[in-house]
């Protein structure tokens, strides 16, 4: 059954990220719970990844499950230009109360990265409407990654990841990122030249800029490169005292990932946009949001068509999605997800001594949940070699750790135990032994 199955997907469906001429054959995945994975042919696996950042609370958790459940009895799905309904509304209105300062306008999409070309594209119409012509350009940090759309992989440039497409995007203005690590002598002069480069930058380009997009305090798929919270506050000041607007994207580092509920809230800053996707519905289901200030808000308001903001999903503001995001809000604010930020960061700091001692590894680094480490390689970045080693290694021990090339991180469910993750830090050591010695 299973071989029969694995020949009708690769007559049939195309995967994402994949080459498929070279690539192991996928895995078929039967059923989930907590942190594990079980496989059709009887294996269980630790998601040490919430799979693509997604499933903080667990695979399955029956509270989001039953929530679907029930909205699904109730409404499925209704056209949201001109409608509502009660999982949207409450869910905007548990989204504000989390969210700092006046963010209290959601807009709702599908995925983490329309929820950013929606923020791109409200940011620009506000400048128009708002008799700012001049500022049509967009800043971004180097090695930033915000999704796959048109405006998101225009920002996301310097990850390389879409060269294919480069002569498609528009042009963006690339900061430098001063990412850091433990112990990093060279923080601080690493920030002020990035400050001096932005200062530079806008000294010379500030009033055509519109807006600055960013990954607050964690670049994800650039790496998982963390930059200290004053850095990101100062860079935020220096723009909103411009009239440039800053965009949030937190869909990675939403709900718990650094440690708070959300990055901007570590740092002290409210954002004119933010952008909310992954662990929104814990997983269950692809929604995504796009929260904006009530002062960008407002600039859209008027007697003319032409001042609204004329975009829109088939699926916007799917109930199902609700019900499971409002599920997951409250799985979020529950004691223990909260006392589990703090248990998770420990308990990476403590796994994290086994890397410490080895002379193959630099760069050690923990932000909340996240834990991560460079391999010492010749050839780094997202295509090295030892990438697609190390997942083999991983996923033969029965765990789903997926580095990004020679970047190894953890990125777990908050349900996952102690002991499960120090058996990873031990993993992870044991596989620089053997694989990068
Ligand atoms: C920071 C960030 N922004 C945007 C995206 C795109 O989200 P999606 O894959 O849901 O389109 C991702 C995906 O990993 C991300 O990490």
């Amino acid at each position: 059954m299973t071989d029969n199955f694995l020949e009708l997907d690769k007559r049939h469906v195309w995967h994402p990220f994949t080459q498929a001429q070279t690539a192991p054959d996928p895995v078929v995945i039967d059923s989930a719970e907590g942190v594990l994975l079980r496989t059709k042919d009887g294996r269980e696996i630790v998601d040490y990844i919430s799979s693509w950042w997604v499933n903080v609370f667990g695979h399955a958790n029956p509270k989001i499950a039953n929530a679907i459940s029930e909205q699904a009895h109730k409404l499925e799905q209704v056209i949201f230009a001109g409608f509502t309904h009660e999982p949207a509304v409450k869910l905007a209105q548990e989204l504000c109360k989390l969210l700092p300062g006046d963010l209290n306008r959601v807009f709702f999409s599908d995925n983490g990265s329309t929820a950013v070309e929606v923020a791109m594209k409200i940011a620009y119409q506000h400048c128009r409407n708002t008799g700012q012509e001049q500022r049509t350009r967009f800043m971004t940090f180097d090695g930033a990654y915000h999704g796959d759309t048109v405006g998101a992989m225009s920002a996301g440039i310097s990850s390389h990841m879409f060269d294919a497409w480069k002569d498609l995007l528009f042009s963006v203005d690339i900061m430098p990122y001063p990412h850091t690590w433990e112990n990093d002598d060279a923080v601080e002069s690493k920030e002020a030249a990035a400050l001096e480069a932005i200062d530079l930058h806008l000294e010379k380009y500030g009033k055509e800029i519109c807006a600055m997009i960013l990954e607050p305090l964690v670049q994800g798929a650039g790496g998982m490169r963390m930059v200290r919270p004053e850095f990101i506050k100062t860079v935020v000041e220096k723009l909103q005292s411009r009239g440039i607007l800053v965009i949030f994207d937190e869909v990675m580092t939403g709900f718990g990932r650094t440690g708070a509920n959300f990055a901007c809230e570590k740092i002290g800053v409210t954002p004119d946009l933010i952008c909310i996707s992954k662990g929104l519905t814990g997983g269950f289901l692809p929604l995504s949001v796009t929260v904006a200030t009530d002062h960008l808000y407002e600039s859209f308001l008027g007697e003319t068509f032409d001042k609204a903001f004329c975009h829109g999903h088939s699926f916007t503001a799917n109930p199902l999605g609700c019900a499971a995001a409002l599920a997951s809000i409250e799985l979020l604010q529950s004691p223990e997800t909260q006392h589990n930020f703090k248990r998770i960061e420990a308990a990476h700091d403590k796994g994290m001594e086994y890397i410490r001692a080895l002379s193959q590894a630099r760069h050690h680094r923990i932000m909340g949940t996240i834990g991560a480490f460079d391999a010492i390689v010749d050839d780094g970045g997202y295509t090295s070699s030892l990438g697609g080693e190390l997942k083999k290694w991983f996923w033969d021990r029965n765990m789903l750790i997926r580095p990004l090339g020679n970047v190894l991180y953890l990125l777990p469910p908050y349900v996952i135990s102690d002991e499960q993750i120090d058996e990873a830090w031990k993993a992870m050591a044991l596989a620089m032994e053997e694989l990068n010695s």
